[in-house]
């Protein structure tokens, strides 16, 4: 098989391309990508000199490019990660995520339609994610079959990707599954997220900002759970279908700030207090979704996926995974992440 994947430089893209193309020599992984601010090759040294790897710098937005792309390696399987992923820059500046996660989806797909036509065998994969069924009130869980309610640009260029790829089955019968996760967290996540931005943050004595009164609740996930579970439905779902994917792991964002800053004082031996007092309420998040709660019985019932870290471990694993790869740290921490964390927050504080 030969495995189409975009977005493979950026956080889940390469923790997937980690996890499976070392297992399974006989497909042959293409990752393009095109090396925005949130990739970094260096998260794939493992695999990038592996016989069945192949890397394509290009812009899904980029229509010929993505032609080129697909008359060159001729993919039976996209699983389509690239993506503009954060909120907050969303709020800042919209076009790229309307371009990204709009356009470059609705070109991969046109793509996939000519050259694929109704041919067997073929497969395309939306990753997506909850944010599309906006926010919860305190209690009730998104099903697959929540009516979509996208509160950012974000959220919403998500929803428009999704609903193109469900339109491209039901107008072409082109072959497509859907996934929609939780917040995810684990190794090479760029640190502009709450979790490792808390870390990272900690660890140099600087402020952690908390959104709000830090009340928001969010559903978290290890990384490698996730793609295990994007793995098993791109082997076994049934085309067409959409899979819910969580963690059953509810967390207040202020919660999760004192879990991490303890955490952190056992693996530093530092008492956590000193990190706790860097804790900083800053102006909240404007549209800020209240919470997000996965129902995954459908991925579990019909796929026998569990999750396999509970947050006591993939937090640990997380933790100590920062703590030994300074050297990564050090390269993502380079122009445009300082002077978009140190703006961003600025911009928190004065209001
Ligand atoms: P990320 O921001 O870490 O990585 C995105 C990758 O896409 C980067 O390597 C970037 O260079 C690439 N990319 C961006 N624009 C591109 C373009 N125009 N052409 C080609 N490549 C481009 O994102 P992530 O957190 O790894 O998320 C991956 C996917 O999973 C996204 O589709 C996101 O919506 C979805 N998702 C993320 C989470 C989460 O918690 N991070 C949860 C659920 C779903
Ligand atoms: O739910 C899935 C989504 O999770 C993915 O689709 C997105 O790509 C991913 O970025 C993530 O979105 P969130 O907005 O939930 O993640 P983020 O890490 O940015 O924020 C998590 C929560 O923490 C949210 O309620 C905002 C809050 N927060 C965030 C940052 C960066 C803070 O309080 N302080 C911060 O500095």
């Amino acid at each position: 098989m030969r495995i189409l994947v975009t977005g493979g430089a950026g956080f889940i893209g390469s923790n997937f391309l980690n996890c499976y193309l070392p297992s399974y020599p006989e497909h042959t992984f293409i990752n393009l990508d095109a090396l925005t601010y949130a990739a970094n090759l260096i998260n794939l040294k493992g695999v990038a000199a592996r016989p069945n790897y192949r890397f394509e710098r290009g812009d899904i937005s980029d229509y010929s490019r993505v032609r080129e792309i697909f008359e060159q390696h001729d993919p039976d399987l996209v699983v389509h990660f690239a993506a503009e992923s954060h909120v907050d820059r969303s709020i800042v500046g919209p076009a790229d995520f309307v371009r990204t996660n709009i356009t470059g989806t609705f070109n991969l797909l046109e793509v996939c339609r000519g050259m694929w036509g109704r041919k067997e065998g073929k497969l395309f994969h939306q990753v997506s994610t909850d944010e599309v069924y906006g926010s919860l009130g305190p209690s009730g869980l998104f099903a697959e079959t929540s009516p979509y309610a996208p509160s950012s640009p974000y959220s919403a260029s998500k929803a428009a990707g999704d609903h193109l790829v469900r339109a491209y089955a039901h107008t072409y019968g082109l072959p497509v599954t859907i996934t929609n996760c939780s917040n995810n967290y684990g190794p090479f996540q760029f640190p502009e997220k709450l979790i490792p931005l808390i870390i990272i943050n900690a660890l140099e004595g600087r402020p952690l900002p908390v959104y709000g009164l830090g009340e928001n609740v969010r559903d978290w996930l290890f990384v490698e759970d996730h793609c295990a579970a994007i793995w098993a439905v791109i082997h076994r779902g049934k085309r067409g279908e959409t899979y819910n994917i969580g963690g059953a792991n509810e967390w207040r964002n202020i919660d999760i700030v004192h879990r991490i800053c303890d955490v952190l004082g056992e693996e530093t031996q530092t008492n956590p207090d000193i990190y706790k007092k860097l804790i900083t309420f800053v102006q909240d998040r404007p549209g800020h979704d209240l919470r997000y709660a996965i129902d995954d019985l459908k991925i579990k019932r019909e796929l026998g996926w569990q999750p396999n870290e509970t947050f006591a471990t993939g937090l640990r694993k997380t933790i100590r995974w920062y703590l030994d790869n300074q050297s990564w740290v050090e390269s993502v921490k380079t122009g445009d992440y300082r002077k978009w964390m140190e703006q961003n927050y600025r911009e928190r504080l004065t209001g």
